[in-house]
């Protein structure tokens, strides 16, 4: 493929845009009925847990890829300070500024590329949060991570929530006894995705194509270093997380399904 990476992230910003609609037909209903309960929290458990554990009450924290808000109004219904979340996606954000009203929830949206954040807000922040299905959209991962890298304010933490790239060597839906391998692990081609993004109800909406960034485990942890981050937590999980490989995540010879990460900005 010889598109710049500039144009993969305009071709991702439409598709985002394109889907927002059809992603809101299915939950945005359900989700103004829950953020109008006073604490509403859609976290995962594990996302709760590590979160009160390194602290977030009365915590700045903003969220990288945001989407609809539905994690960082969380986040804010948890006791954390000033909340901001981040996304390119305009329509995604509507979805996100009704949720907070609904909820008369105290959290500002930013429409911005991820790594064009505008400077206003560096080192504003305790606390920086990324959860399932951010980073395979980097293409260039050592601007990812200069981002929280600028955003935290020393000592602050950068949390991770992800997929583990071990789990793009397998095809979602495959059978799972026992799973059988599709990729390399050292596969670094762009991948074109002609299926959509209605990861919620599957729905053939005539998508535009978007595309995605597999990384190593390796260039997560050396991009996050070079930006001068320090690993303060690592773990690997069995869950999965996403329901793209709902099957795989329950197969007794599974892969590593999912991690969570700690990384702090140096005081
Ligand atoms: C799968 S969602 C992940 C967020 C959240 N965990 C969720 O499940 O809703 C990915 C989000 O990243 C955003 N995104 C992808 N690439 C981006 C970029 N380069 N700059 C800003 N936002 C981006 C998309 O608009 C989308 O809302």
């Amino acid at each position: 493929m010889t598109k710049e990476p500039k144009d993969y992230v305009a071709a991702n910003r439409a598709a985002w845009d394109e889907v927002a609609p059809v992603h809101a037909r299915q939950n945005q209903e359900r989700l103004l009925a829950a953020f109008r309960r006073p604490g509403y929290s859609c976290l995962e458990p594990v996302e709760t847990e590590l979160l009160r554990e390194i602290g977030i009450e009365g915590r700045d924290v903003a969220q990288l890829c945001c989407n609809n808000g539905r994690e960082i109004l969380s986040v804010k219904n948890l006791g954390a300070g000033r909340c901001v979340g981040f996304d390119f996606s305009a329509r995604f954000l509507e979805q996100a500024r009704a949720l907070a009203a609904a909820g008369g929830i105290d959290c500002d949206f930013v429409e911005t590329e991820i790594t064009r954040v505008p400077r206003d807000y560096d080192a504003a922040f305790d606390r920086v949060l990324i959860t399932i299905g951010v980073l395979g959209w980097m293409p260039d991962l050592a601007a990812f991570f200069a981002v929280p890298a600028r955003l935290l304010r020393p000592g602050g933490l950068f949390f991770i929530h992800e997929h583990h790239p071990a789990l793009y060597m397998f095809e979602p839906g495959d059978p799972v006894d026992p799973p059988r391998l599709h990729y390399s692990y050292f596969n670094q081609e762009v991948y074109e995705d002609k299926d959509g993004l209605d990861y919620y109800g599957g729905s053939d909406y005539g998508a535009r194509p978007n595309y995605w960034f597999p990384h190593k485990l390796s260039d997560l942890i050396t991009a996050a270093l070079g930006q001068g981050l320090e690993l303060t937590h690592f773990e690997e999980r069995p869950d999965e997380i996403s329901g793209l490989f709902s099957e795989l995540g329950k197969a007794a010879l599974r892969p590593p399904m999912s991690f969570t990460m700690l990384l702090r900005k140096k005081a």
